[in-house]
């Protein structure tokens, strides 16, 4: 247990609660003005991530690594990289996050280290067929495991690569600067034990284990989620089980549904798993302005054990991968969403989200309301919150990497260094500028992205249903509407989403709620109650709803909100002064009001 674990709930399944921000260290906040983000400028932004809602944080990996593959290249899996600061400070990071209550969930790249990993070099020089060699996988031959893939086929032509120091070939499924490590090994395996250890020991709540399904390889297949590699995830997970409480293992196998569900095992292997599939089809659905895609890939999803839950994102530090799609899909695909072939790479598409989405503000809207209201956790893309943009041009996957737009300063606030110092150029796209597209901004404005995002994010918490609840989809005949209900107990949510450019008038069935009324969440408004008949709801262009169905003597006498309550600065203020003396003595009914005049 760490130290500060008192400070989070002691709660085993936290991991579908939870709304997940994904960062990297390095592109978040410079404290020290050498132009790389580092744990102190983390630390000091934490207050932002709270304000926002987040309560869980992934980040990238920080580990010495030559980043030739932004970190996921490691080069010593107990440390962090200088750049970003000391062990003292992660620990620090630690400390302060869970102080706010949120979780940590970092990188185990198990599947393969950086060439200049001391593991590596060791190989290298060892007796061949000794314990030492074989800490990475050798073939005399290229021709071995022929049927495995090429990943990242924008940049290797083959799985292996010959070493001249060994006179022998060396497997790896990325970079050829990344030999994989051989699982084959038990000695390979009790190192990555002593890794997971180290990190857990420290506080961290979760790994997001990366490239999981290539960990063993055998003749005659595609070297992908082989019985061996759930029979080490097995093991994994006992260990995980028996030696600390209350974390997560979170699968990234880019799969199909039934192969990813594979990654729960009966609820002994990981925790979580992402929902490669359903993403493109996200951004499919939103095109041709049809549910199906989305159904379509949820009915194929087999159910999972309960304890365990899916990973939603709309965008990554990736690129938006096709490989969960048919290729007329990926055509389709291609041709609506990266024009310009320079946005893609590999097998998709290297953009953000809001450049994705051609910067309309309403699409960008009911994106995020999929991702907060499908059954899976939602993971929120660091400056997606702000509608950041991207440029493609910068080599590999780094222009969806650029630093975080704090305002309209030098280095939009990211850092004091000479802008040319920084790990990254800033957007300067005239449509994404910083100095337009900036929290400080947003922060201003209340009727900016980020403060919808805070709201939404706020609503999704108050209703257990969106982590916990059942899914059960409505089939009317307007097609260009998506309706769901999410219920957990009592707790009975209805979600509608416009997925049209223009106005849609949508009749639900929604007879077996006969006596519920709908409120709506954001405001509380009541709608008419619901009968035998089919329900009309008419919906603008791009438009949703958040209802939740209440039985109708559980409806407390509607009293009109005249507008919904906006609280600038910090939420914290709301409870000083007066506030606080009333809540000290218990006095709900003058606390309320007295909250109520503060919101005025
Ligand atoms: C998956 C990561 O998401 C990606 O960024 C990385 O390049 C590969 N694994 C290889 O480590």
């Amino acid at each position: 247990m760490p130290l500060d674990g008192v400070w989070l709930s002691d709660e085993p399944l936290w991991y579908k609660d939870v709304i997940i921000y994904e960062l990297h260290v390095r592109a978040f906040y410079d404290s020290n003005a050498d132009g790389i983000g580092d744990f102190e400028g983390l630390i000091e932004k934490l207050d932002y991530l709270e304000n926002l809602g987040i309560t869980a944080i992934w980040l990238l990996p920080f580990y010495p690594s030559p980043l030739k593959d932004d970190g996921y290249d490691i080069a010593n899996y107990f440390g962090i990289h200088p750049d970003y600061g000391l062990l003292r400070d992660f620990k620090e990071f630690i400390r302060e996050a869970h102080r706010r209550g949120m979780r940590i969930i970092t990188e185990l790249v198990l599947n393969h280290t950086s060439e200049r990993h001391p593991w590596f070099q060791m190989a290298r020089k060892a007796k061949p067929g000794s314990a030492l060699r074989n800490f990475y996988v050798w073939s005399d031959t290229p021709e071995k495991y022929k049927e495995a893939r090429v990943i990242f086929k924008d940049f290797e032509l083959s799985n292996w690569t010959w070493d001249p120091e060994t006179k022998a070939y060396y497997w790896h499924r990325f970079f050829t600067h990344q030999p994989d490590l051989n699982y084959d090994n038990p000695l390979v395996q009790k190192k990555i034990m002593r890794v997971i250890n180290y990190w857990l020991d420290m506080g961290v709540d979760g790994f997001r284990l990366d490239a999981v399904p290539y960990l063993f390889e055998r003749e005659g297949t595609n070297c992908e989620s082989l019985p061996e590699t759930h029979r080490f995830l097995k093991e994994l997970r006992a260990y995980l089980d028996r030696n600390f409480k209350n974390r997560m293992l979170l699968a990234e196998a880019n799969q199909w549904p039934e192969d990813a569900v594979t990654y729960f095992g009966n609820g002994d292997e990981c925790h979580m798993a992402f929902h490669f599939p359903l993403m493109p089809r996200l951004f499919m659905a939103i095109w041709t302005e049809d549910r199906f895609p989305i159904i379509d890939i949820l009915e194929q999803t087999p159910p999972i054990p309960d304890t365990c839950h899916w990973a939603f994102f709309l965008r990554n530090h990736d690129e938006l991968t096709l490989e969960m799609v048919s290729d007329e899909e990926k055509d389709y695909m291609y041709r609506v969403y990266a024009k310009d072939p320079v946005a893609r790479i590999n097998l998709g598409i290297r953009r953000r989200l809001a450049p994705l989405l051609g910067n309309n503000r309403r699409k960008v809207e009911i994106m995020n309301i999929l991702l907060f209201s499908l059954p899976g956790t939602p993971i929120v893309y660091y400056g997606d919150e702000i509608g950041m943009g991207d440029n493609y041009h910068l080599g590999d996957r780094n222009g969806v990497r650029t630093p975080m737009q704090w305002n309209v300063d030098r280095n939009a606030g990211f850092s004091r260094a000479n802008p040319q110092k920084l790990y990254l150029p800033l957007i300067i796209d005239p449509e994404y500028h910083y100095e337009a597209v900036n929290v400080e901004n947003q922060e201003k404005n209340q009727a900016s992205l980020l403060w919808w995002m805070r709201r939404v994010i706020a609503m999704r918490k108050r209703f257990k249903a969106f982590g916990r609840g059942t899914t059960e989809f409505l089939f009317p005949d307007n097609p260009k509407v998506l309706a769901f209900i999410r219920q957990y107990h009592n707790e009975v949510i209805l979600v509608i989403i416009n997925l049209s450019r223009f106005s849609q008038a949508v009749e639900l069935d929604l007879s077996k709620f006969s006596g519920f009324q709908p409120e709506d969440i954001f405001s509380g408004n009541k709608f008419p109650p619901i009968k035998d008949t089919p329900y009309l709801f008419t919906l603008g262009h791009y438009d949703y709803f958040w209802f939740v169905l209440k039985k109708e003597e559980e409806t407390a006498p509607f009293r009109k909100i005249r507008h919904i309550p906006h609280i600038s600065g910090n939420w914290k203020t709301l409870f000083m002064g007066k506030t606080k003396e009333l809540a000290g003595k218990g006095n709900l009914t003058a606390l309320y009001e007295n909250v109520q005049i503060l919101w005025r």
